[in-house]
């Protein structure tokens, strides 16, 4: 019993970092995301022109979408304007990332 307490206390020390948090969406948006959104979301860059992305720095563009619309868009994707569905990505990095995302209004 001693040993299977320990075994869970270390699970717990190594398993907690993943647990998504504001960091962790900064992380999968840098790795992610921003090759076709910008680091900045600005979508300024040649992925983003191209593919007519809104400029997430603009609180007027924000304001168009509910957190709902952004989570939904985030999981199941735009087929038809090309953002991919991230369907791995679990609800909490989801919710973390719409976060991300209403911190880059300026
Ligand atoms: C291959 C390029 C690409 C990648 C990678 C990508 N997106 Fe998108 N994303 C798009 C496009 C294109 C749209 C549609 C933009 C439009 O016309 O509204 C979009 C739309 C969205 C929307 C809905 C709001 C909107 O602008 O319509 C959200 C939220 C979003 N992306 C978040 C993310 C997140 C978070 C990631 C990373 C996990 C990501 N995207 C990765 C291309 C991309």
């Amino acid at each position: 019993m001693k040993r299977l307490l320990a075994g869970l206390a270390v699970c717990t020390v190594v398993f907690a970092p993943l647990a998504a948090s504001a960091d962790d969406a900064a992380g999968i948006w840098k790795a992610k995301c921003a090759k076709c959104h910008g680091a900045d979301g600005s979508a300024s860059s040649g992925m983003g022109k191209k593919l007519g992305i809104p400029d997430y720095t603009k609180k007027d563009n924000q304001a168009k979408w509910k957190d709902a619309e952004l989570k939904d868009a985030i999981s199941k994707g735009i087929p038809a304007k090309k953002m991919p569905a991230f369907e791995d990505l679990s609800a909490a990095d989801v919710d973390a990332l719409v976060k991300h995302i209403r911190t880059l209004a300026k």
